[in-house]
């Protein structure tokens, strides 16, 4: 074969070198003059109608319509194929009532209005809609940060809104499809986009606030970071605190871990009327931290921080053909595995992708399940210690509360990942650590409670038994917001204080 002349092969190698970079410039083009120019869409810097970007980005409109179709049957969360034992350990909460699987970010504030852990409490504040309504940065406009988050949700935040927003519901009737009750007003562009630039933005002032705890200013974040960060506004652990006109807080001041939340958590609760608990348990009278869905967290030192919420739950979709966009349905990447894992894992069969999936999901929910049967016993343990005491016998109120101690730590890592929603799959170990700690404290306190029980006199095997025989009640319960009803018997009488 005749060796090509060097001079040749270098205007040969340059000849293609120029044909790629002309390609990669005509490529470019489109999307540096879009960095170049900032967008200007003309809407209100304060546009929060979800219905008014609809002409304008009608492939994202399309994209974000799909969140109306559910992906999995809305089971309720305390079904016996899921989480049994949830009207135990949260028994004298309104989460032991009624406490769904998620939908779509469209129906949020619609499925809020109609939960009854929101209609049978008169006194639901409007801290709970910040994380469902992009007209939550109008409320803390009209009230201010000192009265936004604490308005009563049925009586001074509904008729406010109804008045401010409510209108616009006949907006829909008219030619603009069905986008649930409250679609125009639920999680949308507004939430995560400046209404003009379409530059990615918090829009909820407790987020900004939460990272600068952290000592994280988001003037700095990069666009990688803020795709999600944008997330962060809401799937996070939170609570509403006492020492702040009811804010939406969340308790990241020593970190993000769930160690970390913890031991935040328990610094705020000995503070001079800091916050102790969502509730108090009628079963064990121990105040008890809730957790709601820390998804951010748990990511955030699992194997995939590097990898973005957005990369895996917007992947770019091709819509007409050949335009791409990032995916607006925020569902299961599983559906989208091609887009949502590939790109990086392409080495790997999208088989093998699902089944590691699955092996981290089933063994999570082996130890949710385990961690939940511990706690839910303890709960009774410390029950059995205080009505012995209420009788008389030798049952100090010290073990009782060191035993309290321990159920509330225990609750708490149970929950953490519990209300995850990846069941573990954004961070196999973290979640497995915390798993691994409520069970331990969870023993510790049944422990501690059986030597208390023993020394006084208690029959542990009927004890045991009493317990059984309640669980299963509650589970053969079919009627679903009664479940929790049978979590209070003649044997586990209702011990709350007050
Ligand atoms: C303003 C608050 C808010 C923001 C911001 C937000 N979410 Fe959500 N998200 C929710 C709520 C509330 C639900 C549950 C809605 C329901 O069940 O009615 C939810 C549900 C989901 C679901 C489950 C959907 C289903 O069909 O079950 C996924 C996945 C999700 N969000 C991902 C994300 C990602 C990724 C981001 C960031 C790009 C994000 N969310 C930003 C509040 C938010
Ligand atoms: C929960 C947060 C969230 C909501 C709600 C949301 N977006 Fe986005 N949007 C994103 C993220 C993240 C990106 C990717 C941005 C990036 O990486 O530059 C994006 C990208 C975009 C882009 C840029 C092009 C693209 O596809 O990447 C447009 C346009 C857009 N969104 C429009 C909308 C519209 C219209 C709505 C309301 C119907 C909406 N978005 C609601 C988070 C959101
Ligand atoms: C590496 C990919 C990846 C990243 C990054 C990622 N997730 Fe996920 N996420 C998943 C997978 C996989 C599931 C499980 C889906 C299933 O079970 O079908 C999931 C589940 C979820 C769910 C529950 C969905 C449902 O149907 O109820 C939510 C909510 C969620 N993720 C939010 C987030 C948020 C917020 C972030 C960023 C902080 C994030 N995810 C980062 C892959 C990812
Ligand atoms: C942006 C790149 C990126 C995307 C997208 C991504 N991953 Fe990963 N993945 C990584 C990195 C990086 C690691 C860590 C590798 C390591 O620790 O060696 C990882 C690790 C994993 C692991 C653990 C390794 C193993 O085989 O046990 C699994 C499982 C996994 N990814 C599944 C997924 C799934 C499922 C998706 C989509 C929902 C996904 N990844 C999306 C980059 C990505």
């Amino acid at each position: 074969m005749k060796k090509m002349g060097s001079a040749n092969k270098k205007s040969i190698l340059l000849i293609v070198f120029s044909f790629l970079l002309m390609l990669a410039l005509v490529g470019c083009a489109n999307s540096q003059a879009q960095e170049e120019e900032p967008m200007n869409t003309g809407l209100d810097p304060n546009e929060w109608n979800n219905f008014a970007f609809k002409d304008l980005f009608p492939e994202h409109w399309e994209s974000y319509m799909k969140n109306m179709e559910n992906e999995k049957e809305v089971l309720p969360k305390n079904d016996p194929s899921i989480e049994p034992m949830l009207p135990i350990v949260w028994n004298g909460f309104g989460f032991a009532v009624e406490y769904n699987l998620t939908r779509g970010h469209t129906y949020a504030f619609e499925d809020q209005m109609n939960v009854r852990r929101i209609t049978e409490n008169p006194n639901a504040v409007s801290a709970c809609m910040s994380c469902k309504t992009t007209v939550f940065p109008a409320m803390l406009e009209e009230f201010g940060p000192e009265r936004a988050y604490a308005l009563n949700y049925h009586e001074e935040a509904m008729p406010w809104l109804e008045e401010f927003a409510g209108e616009d519901k006949g907006r829909m009737a008219d030619g603009f499809g069905n986008v649930a009750e409250w679609g125009h007003a639920s999680i949308g562009c507004s939430t995560c986009h400046d209404p003009v630039t379409m530059d990615l933005r918090v829009s909820l002032p407790h987020t900004t606030d939460a990272f600068e705890r952290l000592g994280f200013d988001l003037e700095n974040a990069t666009q990688h970071d803020m795709r999600s960060i944008v997330c962060a506004q809401c799937h996070v652990e939170y609570y509403f605190d006492p020492l702040n006109d009811l804010q939406t807080t969340f308790p990241w001041g020593y970190g993000l871990t769930f160690e970390d939340q913890w031991e935040y958590s328990e610094y705020q609760a000995s503070r001079e009327g800091g916050f102790q608990g969502e509730y108090v348990s009628t079963i064990s009278n121990t105040p008890i931290l809730k957790a709601q869905h820390p998804e951010y967290e748990l990511w955030s030192y699992g194997p995939h921080q590097t990898v973005s919420c957005a990369d895996c739950h917007m992947p770019y979709q091709r819509v007409d053909g050949k335009k791409k966009i990032s995916s607006h349905r925020w569902g299961s990447p599983m559906l989208t595995l091609e887009e949502s894992c590939r790109t990086c894992h392409g080495d790997k069969s999208p088989t093998y992708l699902e089944t590691r999936v699955k092996d981290i999901q089933e063994r999570h929910k082996e130890q949710l399940l385990r961690a939940q049967e511990i706690g839910a016993s303890a709960h009774y343990y410390v029950n059995r210690m205080i009505v012995r005491q209420r009788e008389g016998l030798a049952i100090s109120d010290e073990a009782i509360q060191e035993v309290q101690a321990l159920v509330r730590e225990g609750q708490w890592f149970w929950d953490m990942p519990a209300a995850e929603n990846s069941y573990g799959f954004h961070n196999p170990d973290g979640a497995m650590a915390s798993f691994t700690r409520s069970i331990d404290r969870s023993q510790q306190a049944i422990l501690v409670a059986t030597r208390a029980l023993m020394a006084v006199g208690e029959d542990i095997d009927e004890l045991e038994r009493q317990i059984e025989i309640t669980k299963q009640n509650v589970i053969n319960e079919s009627v679903n917001h009664e479940k929790h009803t049978h979590a209070i018997n003649e044997w586990f009488p209702n011990v709350r204080d007050n």
